[in-house]
């Protein structure tokens, strides 16, 4: 893969922020392993030497890693884009890392008579992406109730808590489960390499 060129000449010294548990935990290993970082995949604690090469790897929740990349205290991450354009981050993405593959989805229940974003206007959407749903409706002038939940979402309209959902969908099985049908991609998101501005690592961009 052609990012590997990038980061090959990175010092010993370099600390890289994974997803702890979750979708990118796996490839994001597989990733470090190609650099010659070994994890070991029982690793509990948050914070580790990597033996044979000195490195560190820390184990966040997606969703801190932005804010510790930004701060210096990893000098890269492995993060999708989907948290750091709800952070709204500043931070440079230096790869898109080809997996992790997943689409932002508007979705309403099957029997449900809507069939766009604009039939959603004055209705409630439960989602974790209330930024990124704010600016996709923001640019279609539909306005809406947005319930923002930490995750489950997809239980929302079944429970009357919610007219329709804005979830990531990978596999489509979860919107299945639920009798969710997707009516509109709001953006689409992948695993990327961010580097942190308080990086010092001599590294051949
Ligand atoms: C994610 C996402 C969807 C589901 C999509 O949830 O929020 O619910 O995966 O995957 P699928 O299309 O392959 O079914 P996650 O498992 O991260 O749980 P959470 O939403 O409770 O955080
Ligand atoms: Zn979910």
């Amino acid at each position: 893969m052609n990012y590997l060129p990038q980061i090959k000449t990175i010092e010993s010294t370099m600390t890289i922020a994974i997803q702890r548990k979750g979708r990118l935990r796996q490839p994001s290993e597989k990733i470090l392993r190609t650099l010659g970082i070994s994890v070991n995949s029982e690793q509990i604690k948050l914070i580790a030497s990597c033996d044979n090469t000195g490195a560190q790897v820390l184990f966040l929740r997606d969703d801190d890693i932005p804010e510790y990349v930004l701060r210096g205290a990893a000098d890269f991450g492995i993060v999708g884009e989907n948290v750091l354009y709800e952070k709204a981050s500043p931070l440079q993405v230096v790869k898109k890392l080809g997996f992790g593959k997943c689409e932002l989805l508007i979705a309403v229940p099957e029997h449900s008579k809507f069939k766009s974003a604009i039939n959603l206007r004055g209705k409630r959407i439960a989602t974790s992406y209330p930024r990124l749903l704010q600016t996709f409706l923001d640019r279609l002038g539909v306005k809406v109730e947005i319930i923002k939940m930490e995750g489950s979402v997809e239980v929302a309209p079944q429970l009357g808590v919610a007219d329709a959902v804005c979830d990531l969908v990978q596999t489509g099985k979860t919107l299945q489960a639920h009798q969710l049908r997707p009516i509109v991609t709001v953006m689409q998101s992948q695993a990327v390499l961010v580097r942190s501005p308080m990086n010092s690592v001599n590294i051949d961009l």
